[in-house]
């Protein structure tokens, strides 16, 4: 691993800081840095595609505990369930693309599925290498996408929103994804996710409605499309793939029941969760 000196010798508080400590102190010192350089490589492109900057990586490559994230709460000016499309840690929000008259779900997609579309179509681009269901390829296409407005339980949000549109099999898989992801299965090869000791803390336990939801699905006729979700969940990119809406436009055209009116004017139960993501700005 390089080590970019000038970055290196700013960490610690420039050249005078670094004459001043021992040469033991400085080993220690490039270790930590160099720990911590590996960490965000590890965990920085996960962290950014789900806009969670404010986890602090520890230098020691030590994961949080829930103590420790409990008490960054109050160091923060948002909280960390919002939706994406809400804050920026990057500068300003920017203004948006304005959304078609009848806005179809790749519309939703190109113009305001930011952060979370990435991940989603690597995951769904998985999943089809997989040879997996289309029922499944979609599950895994729309799991996340509702993390645009809110990510506090995202499974259940998620489903909601795409209830009235898809089988209610793929509404099924996208709402109890968020349970099994916390869950091991070794037949299918699922370990626990190694970036949720980071979000969580490494103490965590689920809550018991995510336990009876897992003691649901475990029996359940659809546990297998389900699992398939949290097996197929790529926090990590492949460099050099970059799966594109296109892919998956006539999975779409077959399982996506799209209104002519448009999503957010169909008069649907859920019409005014498309319009809030299409319009975030609105200030009531
Ligand atoms: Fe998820
Ligand atoms: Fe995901």
């Amino acid at each position: 691993m390089k080590i970019d000196k000038q970055e290196f010798i700013a960490s610690l508080g420039g050249p005078s800081a670094v004459d001043s400590m021992n040469p033991e102190a400085q080993a220690d010192a490039i270790e930590d840095f160099m720990m911590k350089r590996l960490n965000e490589q590890k965990f920085g492109l996960a962290l950014k595609g789900l806009n969670e900057p404010g986890i602090a990586l520890d230098a020691s490559g030590k994961y949080p505990t829930m103590a420790e994230i409990e008490a960054q709460i109050e160091t923060r000016d948002y909280r960390r369930g919002v939706g994406n499309l809400f804050l920026s840690h990057d500068g300003n929000v920017k203004k948006l693309p304005a959304m078609p008259a009848s806005p179809t779900l790749a519309d939703y997609f190109k113009q305001r599925f930011t952060f979370t579309g990435n991940h989603v179509l690597q995951s769904a681009n998985l999943a089809m290498k997989n040879g997996l269901s289309e029922e499944i390829i979609l599950a895994c296409l729309l799991h996340d996408t509702i993390q645009e407005l809110i990510k506090v339980d995202h499974g259940w949000w998620s489903a909601q929103l795409y209830e009235p549109y898809v089988s209610e099999k793929v509404a099924f898989a996208i709402r109890y994804h968020q349970a099994l992801r916390f869950y091991e299965d070794k037949q299918y090869g699922y370990e626990y996710p190694e970036i949720y000791r980071m979000f969580f803390g490494e103490d965590y336990k689920p809550e018991p409605y995510i336990e009876a939801a897992y003691q649901m699905v475990r029996n359940h006729k659809w546990y297998f499309e389900t699992r398939m979700v949290t097996v197929n969940d790529l926090y990590s990119f492949e460099p050099g793939v970059n799966p594109q809406l296109e892919e998956f436009t006539d999975i779409i055209g077959r399982h996506f029941k799209q209104p002519k009116e448009g999503l957010g004017f169909d008069n649907s139960p859920v019409a005014h969760m498309w319009r809030s993501i299409a319009t975030p700005d609105r200030p009531l």
